[in-house]
């Protein structure tokens, strides 16, 4: 799609890690990009903040989510419910809530991205919340792109990426996850935040794509 001066881009959860990298590769193109998250004010599960937010911005044209890495690990028998539905009322409730109010106030051409995970559809014992809420998340996606076409709505599907989502564990431990991954994925590497942040540049341009699930995850999902 093209930009124009008047091209209003908004990433949430752009002030860190892959939506940071989204925010940078817009920012070099015409237009404005706003960029939001806890540290600006914008907690996503708070309903009402995100309609007075979306009132106060006025028309825009492009909505990206990035926001939500959180959630917790454990079996199914063992977790915690609670913080499993916080997760869920961040990634998943917080991103349709989103797409809710952004799409009162798109204009024509406008799309929402938004972000899921490679486990919506990696069977891994342990990741339950993850993959729960990434697979709804796409499942909203394409009904999302019915009910509000012509607008085009997609997810960007990410792998494992180095962003700060993992600064809480130890630089040892870290290292051997990205390690790890970089030996085991066919694509010989792990993700960097400007990697995923290609997709999303390709479902805002591409004005053919909606309704899709963009898989970037360096071959996770064959291995
Ligand atoms: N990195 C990976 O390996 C990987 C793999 C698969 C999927 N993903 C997905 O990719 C997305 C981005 O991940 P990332 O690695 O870039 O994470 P990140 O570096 O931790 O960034 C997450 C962003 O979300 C914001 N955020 C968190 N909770 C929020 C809330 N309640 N309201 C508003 N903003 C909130 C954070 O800012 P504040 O703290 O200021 O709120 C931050 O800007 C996530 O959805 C994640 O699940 C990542």
């Amino acid at each position: 799609m093209t930009f124009t001066d008047t091209t209003v881009s908004v990433v949430i959860g752009g002030t860190s890690g892959i939506g940071a990298a989204v925010a940078k590769a817009l920012s070099e193109r015409p237009g404005r990009v706003e960029i939001a998250s806890r540290a600006t004010g914008l907690d996503i599960a708070d309903t009402a903040v995100v309609a007075a937010y979306f009132q106060n911005l006025g028309l825009i044209d492009h909505l990206i989510v990035t926001a939500g890495s959180s959630a917790p690990g454990g079996k199914v028998a063992d977790i915690d419910l609670d913080a499993a539905k916080a997760a869920f009322d961040v990634k998943f409730w917080g991103s349709i809530v989103l797409a809710r109010e952004a799409a009162k106030t798109m204009r024509a051409g406008g799309t929402i991205t938004f972000t899921s995970g490679f486990l919506a559809r990696r069977t891994v014992p342990g990741t339950f919340v993850k993959t729960a809420m990434n697979a709804a998340l796409e499942a909203t996606a394409k009904i999302l792109a019915r009910e509000l076409a012509p607008l085009r709505i997609n997810v960007v599907s990410p792998g494992l990426t180095r962003t700060e989502a993992y600064s809480g564990m130890t630089g040892e431990a870290r290292d051997t996850m990205f390690d790890r991954a970089a030996a085991t994925l066919p694509a010989g590497r792990f993700g960097e935040p400007q990697d995923i942040a290609q997709g999303y540049l390709f479902a805002i341009d591409n004005p053919f794509v909606t309704g899709a699930v963009i898989d970037i995850e360096g071959g996770a999902l064959i291995n």
